[in-house]
Protein backbone atom coordinates (compact mmCIF):
# COMPACT_ATOMS: atom_id res chain seq x y z
CA UNK A 1 0.00 0.00 0.00
CA UNK A 2 1.10 3.28 -1.16
CA UNK A 3 0.56 6.64 1.29
CA UNK A 4 1.64 9.91 -0.06
CA UNK A 5 1.64 13.30 2.33
CA UNK A 6 1.25 16.17 0.85
CA UNK A 7 2.74 18.85 3.38
CA UNK A 8 4.62 15.69 4.45
CA UNK A 9 6.75 18.36 6.67
CA UNK A 10 4.29 19.16 8.55
CA UNK A 11 4.96 18.44 12.48
CA UNK A 12 1.67 16.66 12.63
CA UNK A 13 3.11 14.21 10.38
CA UNK A 14 4.42 11.68 13.21
CA UNK A 15 1.17 12.05 14.20
CA UNK A 16 0.18 9.79 11.55
CA UNK A 17 3.47 8.05 11.46
CA UNK A 18 2.34 6.55 15.00
CA UNK A 19 -1.00 5.45 13.75
CA UNK A 20 0.40 3.84 10.84
CA UNK A 21 2.90 2.06 12.88
CA UNK A 22 0.03 1.44 15.37
CA UNK A 23 -2.66 -0.07 13.64
CA UNK A 24 -0.51 -2.02 10.67
CA UNK A 25 -3.19 -4.87 10.90
CA UNK A 26 -5.68 -2.44 9.37
CA UNK A 27 -3.69 -0.28 6.76
CA UNK A 28 -0.25 -1.91 5.45
CA UNK A 29 1.36 0.53 4.60
CA UNK A 30 4.72 -0.51 2.34
CA UNK A 31 5.74 2.82 1.14
CA UNK A 32 5.64 6.56 2.93
CA UNK A 33 6.23 9.52 0.82
CA UNK A 34 6.55 12.73 2.39
CA UNK A 35 6.32 15.70 0.03
CA UNK A 36 6.89 19.19 0.88
CA UNK A 37 8.41 22.04 -0.43
CA UNK A 38 10.56 22.77 2.57
CA UNK A 39 13.72 20.86 2.58
CA UNK A 40 15.14 21.50 6.10
CA UNK A 41 12.07 21.05 7.56
CA UNK A 42 10.68 17.90 5.61
CA UNK A 43 14.36 16.31 6.43
CA UNK A 44 13.93 16.48 10.25
CA UNK A 45 10.45 15.05 9.74
CA UNK A 46 10.86 12.48 7.70
CA UNK A 47 13.96 11.30 9.51
CA UNK A 48 11.67 11.19 12.91
CA UNK A 49 9.54 9.03 10.79
CA UNK A 50 12.20 6.44 9.64
CA UNK A 51 12.83 6.72 13.29
CA UNK A 52 9.56 5.53 14.47
CA UNK A 53 9.08 2.94 12.21
CA UNK A 54 12.33 1.89 12.51
CA UNK A 55 11.49 1.97 16.61
CA UNK A 56 8.03 -0.12 15.66
CA UNK A 57 9.85 -2.68 13.69
CA UNK A 58 7.39 -1.75 10.87
CA UNK A 59 8.75 -2.41 7.32
CA UNK A 60 7.66 0.42 5.71
CA UNK A 61 10.11 2.92 3.40
CA UNK A 62 9.76 6.40 3.66
CA UNK A 63 10.81 8.48 0.94
CA UNK A 64 10.94 12.42 1.67
CA UNK A 65 11.28 14.72 -1.62
CA UNK A 66 9.82 18.03 -2.74
CA UNK A 67 8.55 16.61 -5.93
CA UNK A 68 4.85 15.56 -5.62
CA UNK A 69 4.97 13.93 -9.20
CA UNK A 70 7.78 11.84 -7.81
CA UNK A 71 6.00 11.34 -3.63
CA UNK A 72 2.70 10.28 -5.43
CA UNK A 73 3.77 8.14 -8.46
CA UNK A 74 1.39 5.02 -8.21
CA UNK A 75 -0.13 6.16 -4.26
CA UNK A 76 -3.12 4.64 -3.83
CA UNK A 77 -3.78 7.47 -1.46
CA UNK A 78 -3.22 10.72 -1.16
CA UNK A 79 -3.42 12.86 1.72
CA UNK A 80 -3.50 16.46 2.14
CA UNK A 81 -2.16 18.10 4.98
CA UNK A 82 -0.91 21.29 4.05
CA UNK A 83 -1.31 25.12 5.17
CA UNK A 84 0.02 27.81 3.08
CA UNK A 85 2.07 30.55 4.25
CA UNK A 86 2.41 28.76 7.39
CA UNK A 87 1.92 29.16 11.16
CA UNK A 88 2.82 32.81 9.82
CA UNK A 89 -0.09 33.49 7.31
CA UNK A 90 -2.53 31.64 10.25
CA UNK A 91 -1.59 34.20 12.51
CA UNK A 92 -2.94 37.35 10.12
CA UNK A 93 -5.84 35.47 9.79
CA UNK A 94 -6.26 35.18 13.14
CA UNK A 95 -5.87 38.85 14.06
CA UNK A 96 -7.47 40.66 11.27
CA UNK A 97 -11.25 40.44 12.69
CA UNK A 98 -10.01 41.11 15.91
CA UNK A 99 -9.63 45.16 14.68
CA UNK A 100 -13.19 44.69 13.70
CA UNK A 101 -14.69 43.37 16.44
CA UNK A 102 -14.94 39.58 14.42
CA UNK A 103 -13.42 36.38 15.88
CA UNK A 104 -10.13 35.69 14.76
CA UNK A 105 -10.22 32.08 13.86
CA UNK A 106 -8.42 30.02 10.92
CA UNK A 107 -11.29 28.46 9.84
CA UNK A 108 -14.38 30.35 11.15
CA UNK A 109 -15.83 33.86 10.04
CA UNK A 110 -13.16 35.95 7.91
CA UNK A 111 -10.13 34.12 8.78
CA UNK A 112 -11.39 30.96 7.18
CA UNK A 113 -12.36 33.17 4.42
CA UNK A 114 -8.92 34.31 4.43
CA UNK A 115 -7.66 30.80 4.33
CA UNK A 116 -9.56 29.54 1.45
CA UNK A 117 -8.79 31.80 -1.17
CA UNK A 118 -4.55 31.10 -0.52
CA UNK A 119 -5.32 27.47 -0.20
CA UNK A 120 -7.85 26.58 -2.67
CA UNK A 121 -5.90 27.40 -5.82
CA UNK A 122 -2.95 25.53 -4.37
CA UNK A 123 -4.87 22.70 -3.65
CA UNK A 124 -6.43 22.11 -7.35
CA UNK A 125 -3.15 22.65 -9.07
CA UNK A 126 -0.91 20.07 -6.60
CA UNK A 127 -4.53 17.61 -6.91
CA UNK A 128 -4.14 17.90 -10.58
CA UNK A 129 -0.67 16.89 -10.53
CA UNK A 130 -1.86 13.78 -8.22
CA UNK A 131 -4.46 12.91 -11.41
CA UNK A 132 -1.70 12.35 -13.69
CA UNK A 133 0.66 10.09 -11.90
CA UNK A 134 -1.71 8.42 -9.83
CA UNK A 135 -5.38 8.52 -11.54
CA UNK A 136 -6.92 5.89 -8.97
CA UNK A 137 -5.65 7.59 -6.11
CA UNK A 138 -7.91 8.13 -2.98
CA UNK A 139 -7.31 12.66 -2.15
CA UNK A 140 -8.44 12.54 1.91
CA UNK A 141 -8.43 16.32 2.67
CA UNK A 142 -7.37 17.51 5.83
CA UNK A 143 -6.89 20.58 4.95
CA UNK A 144 -8.32 23.81 6.16
CA UNK A 145 -11.04 25.06 5.50
CA UNK A 146 -11.91 21.09 5.03
CA UNK A 147 -15.74 21.87 3.80
CA UNK A 148 -14.46 24.05 1.56
CA UNK A 149 -11.43 22.66 -0.08
CA UNK A 150 -12.82 19.58 -0.45
CA UNK A 151 -16.19 21.03 -2.31
CA UNK A 152 -13.53 22.60 -4.51
CA UNK A 153 -11.89 19.32 -5.27
CA UNK A 154 -15.14 17.69 -5.96
CA UNK A 155 -16.41 20.43 -8.55
CA UNK A 156 -12.86 19.65 -10.23
CA UNK A 157 -13.77 16.32 -10.47
CA UNK A 158 -11.12 14.96 -7.91
CA UNK A 159 -11.91 10.89 -6.16
CA UNK A 160 -11.82 13.15 -2.77
CA UNK A 161 -13.32 12.85 0.71
CA UNK A 162 -12.91 15.78 3.45
CA UNK A 163 -11.97 14.72 6.82
CA UNK A 164 -11.69 16.27 10.12
CA UNK A 165 -10.96 15.03 13.64
CA UNK A 166 -13.96 16.38 15.92
CA UNK A 167 -16.27 13.77 15.69
CA UNK A 168 -13.28 10.67 16.23
CA UNK A 169 -12.44 12.86 19.62
CA UNK A 170 -16.67 12.73 20.62
CA UNK A 171 -16.79 9.34 19.95
CA UNK A 172 -13.35 8.53 21.68
CA UNK A 173 -14.32 10.73 24.59
CA UNK A 174 -18.14 9.14 24.81
CA UNK A 175 -16.71 5.71 24.51
CA UNK A 176 -14.23 5.97 27.16
CA UNK A 177 -17.45 7.35 29.91
CA UNK A 178 -19.17 4.23 28.82
CA UNK A 179 -16.42 2.09 29.37
CA UNK A 180 -17.05 0.69 25.71
CA UNK A 181 -14.82 -0.33 22.87
CA UNK A 182 -15.51 2.93 19.79
CA UNK A 183 -16.93 0.59 17.75
CA UNK A 184 -19.56 0.17 19.24
CA UNK A 185 -20.35 3.77 20.00
CA UNK A 186 -21.86 5.71 16.66
CA UNK A 187 -22.29 9.32 16.62
CA UNK A 188 -25.59 11.54 15.14
CA UNK A 189 -23.47 13.86 13.87
CA UNK A 190 -24.82 16.44 11.40
CA UNK A 191 -24.00 19.64 10.18
CA UNK A 192 -20.84 20.94 7.99
CA UNK A 193 -17.05 20.42 8.87
CA UNK A 194 -16.58 22.64 12.15
CA UNK A 195 -20.30 23.34 12.25
CA UNK A 196 -22.03 19.93 13.92
CA UNK A 197 -23.76 18.74 16.64
CA UNK A 198 -24.08 15.11 17.71
CA UNK A 199 -27.71 15.07 18.13
CA UNK A 200 -27.47 11.17 19.24
CA UNK A 201 -25.05 8.97 20.21
CA UNK A 202 -25.56 5.07 20.17
CA UNK A 203 -23.82 2.41 22.20
CA UNK A 204 -24.48 -0.83 20.26
CA UNK A 205 -27.73 0.79 18.28
CA UNK A 206 -29.26 1.57 22.13
CA UNK A 207 -29.66 5.34 22.29
CA UNK A 208 -27.05 7.02 25.47
CA UNK A 209 -26.95 10.56 24.45
CA UNK A 210 -29.60 11.63 27.41
CA UNK A 211 -27.45 9.60 30.33
CA UNK A 212 -24.33 10.93 28.76
CA UNK A 213 -25.55 14.41 29.48
CA UNK A 214 -27.03 14.04 32.76
CA UNK A 215 -23.91 11.81 33.85
CA UNK A 216 -21.23 14.69 32.12
CA UNK A 217 -23.16 17.63 30.72
CA UNK A 218 -21.18 20.22 33.23
CA UNK A 219 -17.47 18.66 32.09
CA UNK A 220 -18.29 18.69 28.67
CA UNK A 221 -19.88 21.77 28.78
CA UNK A 222 -16.90 23.22 30.39
CA UNK A 223 -14.65 21.47 27.94
CA UNK A 224 -16.62 22.74 24.79
CA UNK A 225 -16.18 26.63 26.37
CA UNK A 226 -20.27 26.67 26.37
CA UNK A 227 -22.76 26.83 30.16
CA UNK A 228 -23.98 23.50 30.92
CA UNK A 229 -27.34 24.75 30.70
CA UNK A 230 -27.33 24.96 26.69
CA UNK A 231 -26.36 21.65 26.06
CA UNK A 232 -28.98 20.48 28.65
CA UNK A 233 -31.43 22.30 26.58
CA UNK A 234 -30.46 21.34 23.53
CA UNK A 235 -29.73 17.72 24.40
CA UNK A 236 -27.01 17.56 21.90
CA UNK A 237 -23.36 18.35 22.01
CA UNK A 238 -22.05 20.98 19.64
CA UNK A 239 -18.78 21.13 18.80
CA UNK A 240 -16.29 23.28 19.85
CA UNK A 241 -16.37 25.43 16.97
CA UNK A 242 -20.18 26.52 17.58
CA UNK A 243 -18.77 28.44 20.83
CA UNK A 244 -17.57 31.31 17.67
CA UNK A 245 -20.98 31.45 17.48
CA UNK A 246 -22.62 30.56 20.64
CA UNK A 247 -20.23 32.84 22.57
CA UNK A 248 -18.94 35.15 19.94
CA UNK A 249 -18.22 38.25 21.83
CA UNK A 250 -16.92 36.04 24.44
CA UNK A 251 -14.37 34.70 22.86
CA UNK A 252 -13.58 38.13 21.01
CA UNK A 253 -12.80 39.72 24.59
CA UNK A 254 -10.80 36.29 25.42
CA UNK A 255 -8.81 36.58 22.12
CA UNK A 256 -8.02 40.20 22.53
CA UNK A 257 -6.45 39.45 25.70
CA UNK A 258 -3.87 36.91 24.90
CA UNK A 259 -1.62 35.95 22.24
CA UNK A 260 -2.95 34.19 19.12
CA UNK A 261 -3.26 30.21 18.53
CA UNK A 262 -1.06 30.38 15.52
CA UNK A 263 1.74 32.13 17.95
CA UNK A 264 0.92 29.60 20.38
CA UNK A 265 1.26 26.54 17.95
CA UNK A 266 4.40 28.42 16.28
CA UNK A 267 6.43 28.11 19.91
CA UNK A 268 5.07 24.16 19.94
CA UNK A 269 6.28 23.77 16.38
CA UNK A 270 9.93 24.77 16.83
CA UNK A 271 10.29 23.64 20.08
CA UNK A 272 9.00 19.56 17.82
CA UNK A 273 11.33 20.40 14.90
CA UNK A 274 14.01 20.48 18.03
CA UNK A 275 12.91 17.09 18.89
CA UNK A 276 12.27 15.70 14.89
CA UNK A 277 16.28 16.45 14.62
CA UNK A 278 17.26 14.56 17.63
CA UNK A 279 18.08 10.58 17.05
CA UNK A 280 16.99 9.88 20.62
CA UNK A 281 13.94 10.72 20.14
CA UNK A 282 12.13 8.12 18.45
CA UNK A 283 8.52 7.90 19.72
CA UNK A 284 5.59 10.92 19.24
CA UNK A 285 6.83 13.20 21.54
CA UNK A 286 3.99 14.26 24.48
CA UNK A 287 4.16 17.83 23.22
CA UNK A 288 2.35 16.56 20.05
CA UNK A 289 -0.94 15.92 22.27
CA UNK A 290 -1.10 19.81 22.90
CA UNK A 291 -2.41 19.88 19.16
CA UNK A 292 -5.57 20.10 18.32
CA UNK A 293 -5.14 16.66 15.48
CA UNK A 294 -5.97 14.10 18.60
CA UNK A 295 -6.85 10.92 16.56
CA UNK A 296 -6.17 12.33 13.49
CA UNK A 297 -4.55 9.31 12.71
CA UNK A 298 -6.75 6.92 13.75
CA UNK A 299 -9.53 8.37 11.74
CA UNK A 300 -7.00 8.73 8.58
CA UNK A 301 -6.21 5.16 9.01
CA UNK A 302 -9.51 3.83 9.22
CA UNK A 303 -11.03 5.72 6.15
CA UNK A 304 -8.13 4.80 3.74
CA UNK A 305 -8.40 1.27 5.01
CA UNK A 306 -12.07 1.13 4.44
CA UNK A 307 -11.83 2.67 0.91
CA UNK A 308 -8.65 0.58 -0.16
CA UNK A 309 -10.95 -2.46 1.68
CA UNK A 310 -14.24 -2.01 0.79
CA UNK A 311 -14.73 -2.42 4.10
CA UNK A 312 -18.31 -0.52 4.12
CA UNK A 313 -17.98 0.26 7.77
CA UNK A 314 -19.79 3.68 9.06
CA UNK A 315 -17.55 6.88 9.33
CA UNK A 316 -18.25 11.06 9.67
CA UNK A 317 -16.73 12.32 6.46
CA UNK A 318 -17.36 15.55 4.29
CA UNK A 319 -19.11 14.80 0.95
CA UNK A 320 -21.78 16.14 -1.36
CA UNK A 321 -24.90 16.30 -0.07
CA UNK A 322 -26.57 14.84 -2.85
CA UNK A 323 -30.48 15.30 -0.68
CA UNK A 324 -29.03 13.92 2.53
CA UNK A 325 -30.20 17.69 4.47
CA UNK A 326 -33.04 18.41 1.74
CA UNK A 327 -32.27 22.05 2.64
CA UNK A 328 -29.25 22.43 1.18
CA UNK A 329 -28.36 21.84 -2.57
CA UNK A 330 -26.84 18.53 -3.64
CA UNK A 331 -23.72 19.90 -4.87
CA UNK A 332 -23.04 21.36 -1.09
CA UNK A 333 -20.77 19.25 0.84
CA UNK A 334 -21.68 18.56 4.44
CA UNK A 335 -20.50 16.26 7.07
CA UNK A 336 -22.25 13.30 8.54
CA UNK A 337 -21.53 9.80 8.99
CA UNK A 338 -21.38 7.67 5.54
CA UNK A 339 -20.75 4.31 4.46
CA UNK A 340 -17.30 3.96 3.35
CA UNK A 341 -16.49 0.88 0.53
CA UNK A 342 -14.10 0.87 -2.50
CA UNK A 343 -16.81 3.21 -4.58
CA UNK A 344 -16.38 5.94 -2.00
CA UNK A 345 -18.12 7.61 0.67
CA UNK A 346 -22.62 7.49 0.83
CA UNK A 347 -24.23 9.83 3.41
CA UNK A 348 -26.16 7.61 5.80
CA UNK A 349 -29.88 9.46 5.88
CA UNK A 350 -29.96 11.77 8.60
CA UNK A 351 -33.54 12.31 10.67
CA UNK A 352 -34.88 15.83 9.74
CA UNK A 353 -33.01 18.83 10.62
CA UNK A 354 -34.23 21.17 14.24
CA UNK A 355 -34.73 24.65 12.68
CA UNK A 356 -32.42 25.64 15.45
CA UNK A 357 -29.67 24.08 13.58
CA UNK A 358 -30.96 23.84 10.45
CA UNK A 359 -30.74 27.95 9.79
CA UNK A 360 -27.04 28.25 10.39
CA UNK A 361 -26.34 25.09 8.60
CA UNK A 362 -27.75 26.97 5.69
CA UNK A 363 -26.67 30.12 6.44
CA UNK A 364 -23.06 28.88 6.31
CA UNK A 365 -23.39 26.74 3.65
CA UNK A 366 -24.40 29.77 1.24
CA UNK A 367 -21.25 31.90 2.70
CA UNK A 368 -19.09 28.49 1.72
CA UNK A 369 -20.23 28.61 -1.66
CA UNK A 370 -19.92 32.36 -2.33
CA UNK A 371 -15.98 31.60 -0.44
CA UNK A 372 -15.48 29.08 -3.23
CA UNK A 373 -16.57 31.56 -6.10
CA UNK A 374 -13.96 34.21 -4.31
CA UNK A 375 -11.54 31.91 -4.15
CA UNK A 376 -11.55 30.54 -7.48
CA UNK A 377 -12.42 33.72 -9.63
CA UNK A 378 -10.89 36.20 -7.34
CA UNK A 379 -12.34 39.72 -7.00
CA UNK A 380 -12.50 42.11 -3.92
CA UNK A 381 -16.72 41.74 -4.52
CA UNK A 382 -16.60 38.33 -4.24
CA UNK A 383 -14.83 38.49 -1.37
CA UNK A 384 -17.47 41.17 0.02
CA UNK A 385 -20.49 38.71 -1.26
CA UNK A 386 -18.70 35.89 0.95
CA UNK A 387 -18.08 38.02 4.39
CA UNK A 388 -21.67 39.69 3.53
CA UNK A 389 -23.12 36.02 3.34
CA UNK A 390 -21.16 35.13 6.85
CA UNK A 391 -23.94 34.64 10.07
CA UNK A 392 -20.66 35.99 12.00
CA UNK A 393 -20.30 39.24 10.02
CA UNK A 394 -23.18 40.28 7.57
CA UNK A 395 -23.10 43.89 7.68
CA UNK A 396 -21.86 46.07 4.74
CA UNK A 397 -19.35 48.59 6.22
CA UNK A 398 -17.82 45.44 8.44
CA UNK A 399 -17.44 43.18 4.97
CA UNK A 400 -15.82 46.23 3.37
CA UNK A 401 -13.41 46.85 5.43
CA UNK A 402 -12.87 43.24 6.10
CA UNK A 403 -12.26 43.01 2.23
CA UNK A 404 -10.14 45.28 2.63
CA UNK A 405 -7.74 44.04 5.11
CA UNK A 406 -7.96 40.62 3.79
CA UNK A 407 -6.83 41.06 0.06
CA UNK A 408 -4.13 44.19 1.84
CA UNK A 409 -2.68 41.25 4.17
CA UNK A 410 -3.11 38.64 2.03
CA UNK A 411 -1.36 40.15 -1.38
CA UNK A 412 1.60 37.69 -1.03
CA UNK A 413 -0.47 34.66 -1.64
CA UNK A 414 -3.38 36.20 -3.79
CA UNK A 415 -2.28 36.86 -7.53
CA UNK A 416 -5.43 38.83 -8.15
CA UNK A 417 -5.38 40.70 -5.14
C1 LIG B 1 -8.59 20.35 15.12
C2 LIG B 1 -9.35 20.59 13.87
C3 LIG B 1 -8.39 20.77 12.73
C4 LIG B 1 -7.45 21.91 13.05
C5 LIG B 1 -6.76 21.67 14.38
C6 LIG B 1 -5.98 22.87 14.80
O1 LIG B 1 -7.88 19.18 14.99
O2 LIG B 1 -10.24 19.57 13.54
O3 LIG B 1 -9.11 21.02 11.55
O4 LIG B 1 -6.48 22.05 12.04
O5 LIG B 1 -7.69 21.41 15.38
O6 LIG B 1 -5.07 22.49 15.78
P1 LIG B 1 -3.89 23.45 16.21
O7 LIG B 1 -3.13 22.70 17.23
O8 LIG B 1 -3.13 23.77 14.95
O9 LIG B 1 -4.56 24.69 16.77
MN1 LIG C 1 -10.99 19.87 11.54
Amino acid sequence: MRLAVVGGGSTYTPELVDGIARLREELPVTHLALVDPDAARLERVAGMARRMLAHAGHPARVLATSSLARGAEGADAVLFQLRVGGQAARDVDERLPLRCGCVGQETTGAGGLAKALRTVPVVLELASIVREVAPAAWIVDFTNPVGIVTRALLDAGHRAIGLCNVAIGFQRRFAAWLGADPARVALGHVGLNHLTWERSVTLDGAEVLPELLRAHGPELAASLGLRPGLLARLGAVPSYYLRYFYAHDEVVREQRAKPTRAAEVAEMEARLLELYADPAVVTKPDLLSRRGGAFYSEAAVALVASLLGDRGDTQVVNLRNAGTLPFLPDEAVIEVPAAVTASGAVPLPVPPVEPLYAGLIAHVSAYETLALEAALHGGADRVRDALLAHPLIGQDELAEELTGLLLEAGREHLPWA
